[in-house]
């Protein structure tokens, strides 16, 4: 019977003899790639520790005197976990709820099967937060839409009366969300597809931010459709933002055709754009929307849709469920989550910081035209994109940030994200741009 020996915590965490603090980072990457799927290429010769503060990393790299050894380094976090960490690491209430409730609540484990009472705080914030009748909580981000996905098509076949095979969901081009069968089934991304098929069919795109392709699929085939499913703004096609008006025309037509529209704010919800949800930033009001990322406050992951009540309703027992989707410590962490957002005033300090990195971004590109095509965002969700030129090219500049102690990562090859911790202050900000605009000039 194969057997491991497992002992200490952090740096003196020993499996089989190896104490991780002992591994230099090639030793590290050796580990990852015989021992690991190779689903990523993480930045090479760079691990990971620990936390500084809510916006700091202290990570290892390589020791110039000696490759087998390391010496540490601070990294501005440029990323934050793809947004997962809005409310910045440990942040401070976040770990206390998760310490209370641990150590003296006795939180127990137990799925939904037996009601359990943190279960009725999170709905509470849940709905509050989003203005929504109903909330079914799940784990990852592509669970929540993967559940608004499903919602769509019985609200299609029981609400809308669509016979079951006929019933189409509706997409747009660049979407991402995430990596379930159904999500690349809806992806125009050749990499995430390739090799994974036969797809789910009853899924047609359409180019996002074309009201005219949406309005002409709608005219044609609008009483077979059930939702238009969409990011109201595309994160990882490199934060591209729609016109101002695109959402109040999708949202006409859709009422119009009698077709839900389904939000999905994984990347996009809990202040990242300078609005709790970046739907309010267009001034509309989704049918359904699925949340995931910052959900778990940086913590846990937690996930959840939320909806309309004669939507969510489709819903009956034994049909759906997810033993850890909102389970009392994803209950719990949830809640404070919520907590966070609304008393250290994310969305708010989204905005101010966000313009403040934009304005910095824009004078980047004013100082380099020939190199920086365009810059896009709303709040903390900003990118810059490159000329495609051979010189200018995102992983480039991700490795070149990594030494100025910055972290972040292109989307494409020629855009580079920016969405840090929406509890970052000015001076990091400049820290930021300070680390960029040197890497600029140094292209
Ligand atoms: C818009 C959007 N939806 C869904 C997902 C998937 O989330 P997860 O990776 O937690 O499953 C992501 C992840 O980046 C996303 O950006």
């Amino acid at each position: 019977m194969n057997s491991v020996k497992i002992s200490g915590y952090g740096d003196d965490l020993t499996v089989d003899g190896i104490r991780i603090g002992d591994l230099s980072p090639d030793e590290h990457q050796n580990i990852e790639k015989t021992k690991g799927g190779q689903n990523y290429s993480p930045l090479e010769d760079v691990v990971v520790s620990k936390v500084k503060d809510s916006s700091t990393l202290i990570a290892r790299i390589p020791d110039p005197d000696d490759i087998k050894k390391y010496i540490e380094t601070e990294l501005i976090d440029g990323l934050c976990c793809y947004s997962a960490v809005n409310q910045g690491q440990l942040n401070q209430t976040i770990v206390d709820s998760v310490i209370e409730h641990l150590s003296n609540e006795k939180l127990p484990t137990v799925p939904r099967s037996i009601r359990h009472k943190y279960m009725s705080a999170f709905l509470l914030a849940a709905t509050g937060i989003t203005g929504m009748d109903k909330v079914v909580p799940k784990v990852a981000g592509v669970e929540s839409w993967e559940l608004s996905f499903k919602i769509s098509r019985r609200w299609g076949f029981y609400k809308k009366g669509i016979p079951e095979e006929k019933i189409i969901i509706v997409g747009a081009t660049g979407n991402f969300h995430g990596r379930s069968v159904a999500a690349i089934s809806m992806s125009d991304d050749e990499e995430s597809r390739t090799g994974f098929g036969p797809f789910l069919p009853g899924i047609e795109l359409v180019p996002f931010n074309d009201i005219d392709s949406l309005k002409l699929l709608f005219e044609e085939k609008g009483d077979r459709i059930a939702s238009f499913m969409v990011e109201p703004i595309q994160g990882e096609a490199g934060v591209i933002v729609p016109d101002s008006d695109y959402f109040t025309m999708v949202a006409k037509l859709c009422k119009k055709h009698n077709i839900l529209l389904a939000m999905d704010e994984v990347q996009t919800g809990f202040g990242r754009t300078g609005k709790n949800f970046a739907h309010q930033l267009f001034n509309v009001q989704p049918d359904i929307m699925g949340c995931g990322k910052a959900a778990g406050g940086g913590i846990l992951p937690v996930s959840f849709v939320a909806g309309r009540k004669d939507v969510i309703d489709v819903l009956t027992p034994g049909s759906e469920g997810s033993t850890f989707g909102g389970y009392p410590l994803a209950s719990v962490v949830g809640t404070y989550a919520i907590k966070v957002l609304v008393e250290e005033h994310l969305a708010d300090n989204a905005k101010i910081q966000g313009d403040y990195l934009m304005s910095h971004l824009n004078e980047i590109k004013d100082e380099y035209p020939d190199k920086i095509k365009e810059v896009r965002g709303r709040g903390l969700l900003t990118a810059f994109e490159m000329y495609n030129e051979k010189n200018l090219n995102g992983h480039t500049v991700s490795v070149e940030l990594l030494n100025h102690g910055v972290y972040a990562k292109e989307t494409h090859q020629t855009t580079v994200r920016l969405a840090p911790a929406l509890t970052i202050n000015k001076y990091q900000i400049d820290r930021l741009s300070d680390a960029i605009r040197s890497v600029i000039k140094g292209l």
